[in-house]
């Protein structure tokens, strides 16, 4: 991997971070450095530190929504790349290395465990802070230890997987530790036996009933299922334009549950016979759609507000039609929290990082 000697820093001023974002929204950064080699990185951030500014760790930039103010601050662009094995199934990824490029390659080889995660934008370093999950798999499933670089103590570690806290899209990272660690790379125990898993239902009506596809043909499946719904990032793809899913899927208590089915059943939000889509979480709550409480509660797919609108293809992505501000960004995403808090009583939480706000 990438992490040979000290090269010299290149801080570069003023640098507008909407090239650097998939949502394509976002002034410059004050300073701007890319890290290619481990030990460059206590280097950026002592110049960091030396002009007292705040940091901000770049990765793919597909889970960020930046201010068209800008950030005021030193920008760190991991750029560490380099894919190794250590052991039988075992992978190790640079945070810089593209999350897509990683997948591929462990496709290649038939190695199974993050094939249903293939077509997601961003980089392995990115994975393991909001637990990237999508078609029935999550990375926390497959991630033996994440390296990172500990701000506080000024020193490289190893977290085992066991002491990520890894929740849904959650972990230490961007919880009780955000901010501390820089990632800088993550190793994966994945499976030679080529085991998948396709049960979520999106990804199970692909196959006939009872076959067991090989780790390529669910890659293919996973792409084909995120292209239609502009998952993919494509210049070609104006519904591409986006951080993602918006907002977090409702994680609920089943007695909160059975309060928004009331709630559901009273606004009148139901089909006659239909019930409100859910998935099994953990400690026995349930996982709520976000793109059906929005459907519901009156929003849909194409709708527009100036230069920014729901996705065509898929109700939870915000889409950059061109030209788009942070300040239109937010308006959207704040009328959506409202709509649906008024109806379902449930406020939704945006699932990017924002920055510069
Ligand atoms: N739905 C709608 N309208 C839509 C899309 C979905 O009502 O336009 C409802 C339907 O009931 C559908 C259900 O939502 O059955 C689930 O839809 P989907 O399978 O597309 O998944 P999601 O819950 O909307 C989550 C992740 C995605 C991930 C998909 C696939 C979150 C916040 N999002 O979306 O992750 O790709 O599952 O597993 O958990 C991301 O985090 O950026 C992301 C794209």
């Amino acid at each position: 991997m990438t992490d040979g000697g000290t090269g010299e820093l290149c801080i570069r001023e003023f640098v507008p971070l909407r090239n650097y974002t998939t949502l394509g929204v976002g002034g410059p950064a004050r300073y701007f450095v890319c890290v290619t080699a481990v030990d460059q990185l206590p280097a950026a951030l002592d110049e960091a530190l030396r002009r007292s500014l705040p940091v901000l760790i770049l990765g793919g930039g597909s889970n960020l929504v930046v201010s068209d103010r800008g950030f005021p601050g030193f920008v760190v662009q991991i750029g560490l790349r380099g894919i190794e094995t250590s052991g039988p199934g075992l992978v190790t990824a640079a945070a810089g290395e593209e999350w897509d490029r990683l997948v591929a390659w462990s496709v290649e080889r038939g190695l199974a465990g993050i094939e249903n995660l293939s077509g997601i934008p961003g980089s392995v370093g990115g994975t393991p802070i909001q637990n990237v999950g999508a078609y029935g798999q999550e990375v926390s499933e497959t991630i033996e230890s994440v390296r990172a670089f500990d701000r506080s103590a000024g020193c490289i570690r190893d977290v085992p997987a066991r002491d990520c806290g890894f929740g849904y899209r959650a972990s230490r990272f961007n919880t009780a530790d955000r901010d501390r660690f820089v990632v800088l790379g993550v190793t994966f125990q994945l499976r030679e036996d080529g085991r998948v898993n396709i049960t979520y239902p999106d990804l199970a009506s692909r196959f006939p009933a009872g076959t067991m596809p090989c780790v390529d043909e669910v890659r293919r499946a996973v792409m084909e299922i995120r292209a239609a719904k502009a998952m993919l990032l494509d210049p070609a793809v104006p519904d591409s334009r986006s951080a993602g899913s918006f907002f977090r899927n409702p994680v609920l208590s089943l007695e909160s549950f059975a309060e928004l089915e009331n709630r559901a059943a009273s606004t009148g939000r139901l089909e006659p016979g239909e019930v409100i889509p859910r998935y099994p979480a953990d400690g026995g709550r349930l996982k709520v759609p976000a793109a059906w409480l929005i459907e519901r509660a009156g929003f849909r797919k194409g709708q527009r507000q100036g230069r920014v609108g729901i996705s065509n293809r898929h109700t939870l992505a915000l889409v950059n039609l061109g030209g788009a501000t942070s300040d239109e960004i937010i308006a959207m995403m704040k009328q959506i929290q409202t709509g649906v808090e008024l109806i379902f009583g449930l406020r939704l939480q945006p699932e990017p990082v924002f920055v510069g706000f």
